[in-house]
C-alpha cells in the first residue's frame, strides 16, 4: 500500500486524539496517530485512532468519498496515519461513556498512511494478559499504551518536582563518574574494563557515596543529583542492575534536618502528582523495635496486627515446651489474627508446615470464639494463662493467635514473614493508606558467614553513635550508627546516614571491618586524605526513585515505571544485552575468555 515517504505539513495534527470534545463539533481537524482497531459495520469502516493522549473513533463512509473508502480496506491495526475529517457528535445510543472522547467522532474526509506496520505478535488490547517477556522483547508495542504511557509521563512529573523542589532549597545538582572506582554498597561491581590501562578496569558505582562526601568536603555544603547506580545483584521486582536513586547530601546539620527535609519533599511530590496530603512527621521506630514488633526493618504499618511478646504469660505454667525454650533463654512470641478463628484445620496445618519450611519448630495456636479457646494444646493452659492471653496479649473473640518459640532471631524472622503472608492471604493489608515510616538507630555491623568477618549493614562510611564508639572494637555487635531507612508501604525507599567526618573514627571503623591499614589505604586513601584535609560534619540520603514512582503509580514491579529494564536474568530481551563480543575487540582490551556463552543466556533472550 503506497505511504507519504515525506511527511507534508498539511497532514500535520491540529489536534490530540485523545482531547477531541465539544469544542471541536463540526469544525475540521487532522489527527495523527496510530490505528488501535479497524472494525467493519454495515457498509462503513470505524478505525479507533491512538496517541499518547487517549483514543478517538473515526468514520469512513463510502457516500462520503468511495476513493477514500477503497483505500482503508489495506489499513491494519498499529498502521501509522494522518486522518482529516469534521468531528460530530455520535448519534444517540451510539456513545461510549467509557471513553474521554466517546460523545463524538471524526467523519472521516481523507487520509494519509505514513507508515504500515508489522503484524503485532500480539493483540494491542489485551497487553494485561501477555507474557512480561514478550512485552519486553517487543517494549516499544508495549510501551505503546495508556498504562505505560501513564507510568512513564507521571515518573517524568516526579523527576521534574524533584529537580525544581531540591533547586529551590539550595541544592545543586553535581554529576559524578561513572567510570569510577568500587563503591561498597553490599552488592557486586559491574566491572568495564579499560583498553589504555590493560588489566585495569573501573567499576560503575553502586552509588556516588564517596563522590557525593568529598563535594561536602569540597564546601558544595547542598548536592543533590538523579542518579544511575549499577549492582551485580539477584534481582526481584523492586531489583533492578541499573536503577535511579535521588541522591543528596548536606554539612553543618544532623539527623533531623535529613528526616524533616526528605518529609517536606515527600509531601510535597505526593500533594503535586497524586493530590494527596500526607500526615508529617512520619513515625519514628528504632530497629531494634521494629524487629521486636514486626520481625523486620522495613515493616508494612497498613497490616493492623504486630508481633506480641508472650514470654512472661507462658513463663508461669503450662506449656513444658515454651517453658523449655524460654530457660535457655529463647523467647515465645505470637500474632494476633483479627477474624482467624474461623480458620479451618487444614488451613492451621498449612501455615505450621509453612513455618517449619522457614525452620521453626513448629507453630502452635489457640483459637477463641464465643469465650471458648481451641487448639491442641488448650487443655494444658490454665484459666489465668487464658486470662492474660486476653487482658495482655489482646486475644479477642473471633481472634486466632499463632504462637512460636525459639531463639530471637529465628523468631522475628518467621513471624514477621507469617505477618506479611497472613495479612495477604486473608486481606488484612489497607490498600488505601501510605505508611511511612523511619527506622533508626540500625547496628553498624553484621556478620558475614561468607566473609568470616564484620559487614557493614549500610556502608562502611556511616557514623557510629557517638557513646557506642567505645564498642568498636570490643563488642562490634552492639555498635549502633546514625543510619536512617525510610520506608513505604513495607518496601524500603530509601537509606542515608550521618557520616563519619574525621580520618581517625574512619580508620577505627575499616579496622573493624578487618581491612588493614594497608587495604584501607589502597582502596580509600584519597577519602581519608580528603577527610583529613578540612571535612564538614555532613550527612545524606538516596531514595529509590524507580521504587518511589512504582508505589506512586500503584504498580508491582519497578519493571513498569522503567522504559527499558531488564529481566530477573539482567537481560535486556530488546537489545539481547549482554551478548558475545567480537574477539577483537577481547584482543584490545587484553580479555581472554575461559568459556562460552552461557546457554541460558542465549535461551531467554530467544523467548
Ligand atoms: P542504599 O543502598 O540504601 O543507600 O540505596 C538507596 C535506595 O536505592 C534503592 N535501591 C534500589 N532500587 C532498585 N534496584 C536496586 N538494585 C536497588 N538498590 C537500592 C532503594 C534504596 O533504599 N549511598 C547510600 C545512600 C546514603 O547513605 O546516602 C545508598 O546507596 O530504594
Amino acid at each position: 500500500m503506497a505511504f507519504q515517504y515525506q511527511f507534508d505539513r498539511q497532514w500535520k495534527r491540529t489536534v490530540y486524539c485523545g482531547s477531541i470534545c465539544e469544542a471541536h463539533c463540526d469544525k475540521e481537524v487532522v489527527i495523527n496517530g496510530w490505528v488501535r482497531r479497524r472494525r467493519d459495520l454495515g457498509g462503513l469502516v470505524f478505525l479507533e485512532m491512538w496517541d499518547h493522549t487517549g483514543l478517538v473513533q473515526v468514520i469512513f463512509d463510502p457516500e462520503a468519498s468511495p476513493e477514500v473508502f477503497e483505500r482503508t480496506k489495506g489499513l491494519r491495526a498499529e498502521y501509522v496515519l494522518a486522518i482529516r475529517g469534521k468531528v460530530r457528535r455520535r448519534p444517540p445510543g451510539t456513545e461510549n461513556p467509557k471513553l474521554a472522547t466517546g460523545m463524538w467522532e471524526v467523519e472521516a474526509r481523507d487520509f494519509s498512511l505514513l507508515s504500515p506496520a508489522a503484524l503485532p505478535p500480539f493483540d494491542m488490547n489485551e497487553v494485561d494478559k501477555v507474557d512480561e517477556n514478550l512485552r519486553l522483547r517487543f517494549r516499544y508495542l508495549d510501551l505503546r499504551r495508556d498504562r505505560m504511557q501513564r507510568n512513564l509521563r507521571m515518573r517524568h512529573n516526579a523527576l521534574l518536582f524533584t529537580r525544581n523542589f531540591f533547586s529551590a532549597h539550595g541544592f545543586i545538582e553535581v554529576e559524578t563518574p561513572f567510570l569510577t572506582k568500587s563503591t561498597p554498597e553490599g552488592a557486586r561491581d559491574y566491572l568495564v574494563p579499560s583498553r589504555v590501562n590493560k588489566g585495569h578496569f573501573y567499576a560503575l558505582p553502586q552509588s556516588p557515596q564517596i563522590f557525593k562526601q568529598i563535594l561536602m568536603v569540597a564546601g558544595f555544603d547542598r548536592y543533590v543529583q538523579i542518579v544511575k547506580c549499577f549492582r551485580d545483584e539477584d534481582l526481584r521486582a523492586d531489583r533492578q542492575p541499573e536503577f535511579t536513586q535521588l541522591d543528596l547530601e548536606m554539612s553543618f546539620i544532623t539527623e533531623d534536618d535529613v528526616l524533616g527535609l526528605i518529609e517536606e519533599y515527600l509531601a510535597g511530590l505526593f500533594w503535586a502528582i497524586l493530590g494527596i496530603k500526607l500526615e508529617v512527621p512520619f513515625p519514628r521506630i528504632t530497629y531494634a523495635e521494629a524487629m521486636r514488633r514486626f520481625g523486620s526493618d522495613k515493616p508494612d504499618l497498613r497490616i493492623p496486627f504486630e508481633i506480641v511478646d508472650l514470654g512472661e504469660i507462658f513463663s508461669k505454667g503450662g506449656i513444658g515446651a515454651f517453658k523449655d525454650v524460654l530457660s535457655r533463654g529463647g523467647v515465645v512470641r505470637g500474632l494476633l489474627l483479627p477474624g482467624g478463628a474461623s480458620l479451618s484445620r487444614r488451613e492451621l496445618t498449612e501455615w505450621e508446615t509453612w513455618a517449619k519450611g522457614l525452620g521453626a519448630g513448629g507453630l502452635a495456636h489457640f483459637q477463641f470464639k464465643d469465650g471458648a479457646f481451641k487448639g491442641p494444646l488448650t487443655k494444658q493452659i490454665d484459666e489465668e494463662t487464658r486470662a492474660a492471653l486476653i487482658s495482655d496479649a489482646g486475644l479477642r473473640d473471633g481472634d486466632a493467635l499463632f504462637v512460636l518459640a525459639s531463639d530471637e532471631a529465628a523468631a522475628s524472622k518467621i513471624l514477621g514473614e507469617l505477618r506479611l503472608k497472613l495479612a495477604e492471604a486473608y486481606g488484612h493489608v489497607d490498600e488505601s493508606r501510605w505508611a511511612f515510616l523511619w527506622v533508626v538507630d540500625f547496628p553498624l555491623f553484621e556478620w558475614s558467614e561468607e566473609e568470616g568477618r564484620w559487614t557493614s549493614v549500610h556502608h562502611p562510611f556511616t557514623a557510629p553513635k557517638a557513646e557506642d564508639i567505645p564498642l568498636l572494637e570490643s563488642k562490634p555487635q552492639l555498635a549502633r550508627s546514625r543510619a536512617y531507612d525510610i520506608v513505604l508501604n513495607g518496601i524500603e525507599v530509601g537509606g542515608g546516614s550521618i557520616r563519619i567526618h574525621d580520618p581517625a573514627t574512619q580508620e577505627k571503623v575499616f579496622a573493624a571491618l578487618s581491612l588493614s591499614p594497608e587495604e584501607a589505604k589502597e582502596r580509600f586513601g584519597f577519602l581519608l586524605d580528603a577527610l583529613a584535609s578540612g571535612a564538614p560534619p555532613h550527612g545524606g540520603i538516596a531514595l529509590g526513585l524507580d521504587r518511589l514512582t512504582m508505589l506512586l503509580s500503584k504498580n508491582s514491579s519497578i519493571r513498569e515505571v522503567i522504559a527499558f529494564p531488564k529481566t530477573q536474568k539482567a537481560q535486556c530481551l530488546l537489545t539481547g544485552a549482554p551478548s558475545p563480543v567480537d574477539p577483537g575487540q577481547l584482543d584490545e582490551l587484553g580479555i581472554k575468555v575461559e568459556a562460552g556463552p552461557e546457554e541460558g543466556a542465549e535461551s531467554e533472550a530467544a523467548s
